[in-house]
């Protein structure tokens, strides 16, 4: 059964949650018999595989693309959908996308900012909601750490309670302190998910890509496990090496015609 009091119950046992950004069916597999509770198809899709130079040129035609690829790849995995930029200008247009996006496969749907109207619109369509606050990359054009000041530590934790007040299920908390995390984590009953947040929050999430390291980029707060741009690299280079000479395809890859329509064809 995909529900969210499951990461409620394992914020309340001290459980660690793991996330990952997904994108296409192979990796959504992947993560799935890996063991990852959440597959998140963030936004990130634009930047980082559709080639887009900001998370603001993704429609929500990429994102019921993008979610129904990571459905058909693990169909019982646990899904959360983005809400692209633009998409909650009113609590009822995000109503109105929140469902497009459960109808393409996303279990609960994410948004970026403080806004709890857009929080209890969705909830009142019975679909589950995570916020996203910290560094907003739709919101934000600068990428640099948030919630540094004291000032802006204590707007983030009354920005988090409201919208916990509001019922949101989950909460992403994007490059902020790891002092300011583990309060927020602490003042709300949603389960927090952090990326660049530390150690403190109840979850962590990453970019796929990141992790699996297709770009020569090394974030402080990311952890590189396989290097799949070398990999990449040097198989394409492989084989449009073996091509230029010949060496690809051999024998051993074509078909041939059976003998006697080979006689019939007269080769
Ligand atoms: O779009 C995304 O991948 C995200 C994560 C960075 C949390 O929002």
């Amino acid at each position: 059964m995909r529900d969210a009091a499951r990461f409620f119950q394992m914020k309340r046992q001290g459980e660690k949650i793991a996330m990952l950004t997904a994108y296409d069916a192979p990796n959504a597999r992947a993560q799935a018999e890996g063991g990852v509770d959440i597959l998140l198809v963030g936004d990130s899709v634009g930047t980082n595989i559709l080639g887009y130079a900001s998370e603001r040129e993704v429609t929500m035609a990429d994102m019921v693309h993008h979610i129904a690829a990571v459905r058909r790849g693990a169909p019982e995995a646990y899904i959360v959908g983005d809400l692209p930029y633009a998409s909650c200008a009113t609590p009822q247009l995000a109503a109105q996308n929140a469902k497009t996006l459960r109808a393409a496969g996303a279990d609960m749907v994410k948004f970026e900012g403080a806004l709890p109207d857009v929080v209890r619109a969705i909830k009142a369509e019975g679909i589950a909601v995570c916020c996203h606050l910290g560094l907003e990359p739709q919101n934000h054009e600068e990428k640099r750490l948030k919630g540094k000041t004291a000032a802006d530590a204590k707007a983030l934790i009354d920005n988090a309670r409201a919208l916990d007040a509001a019922g949101m299920d989950m909460l992403v908390l994007e490059l902020i302190p790891e002092e300011v995390a583990r309060a927020v984590t602490q003042a709300v009953k949603a389960p927090t998910i952090g990326i660049g947040a530390g150690r403190f929050t109840d979850g962590q999430v990453l970019v796929v890509c990141d992790t699996l390291g297709y770009t020569q980029n090394n974030f402080k707060h990311n952890k590189r496990y396989a290097d799949h741009g070398t990999t990449m690299r040097e198989a394409a280079a492989a084989y449009a090496h073996d091509v230029h000479s010949g060496a690809f395809p051999a024998e051993s890859n074509a078909f041939k015609m059976p003998k006697e329509e080979r006689e019939a064809f007269g080769v």
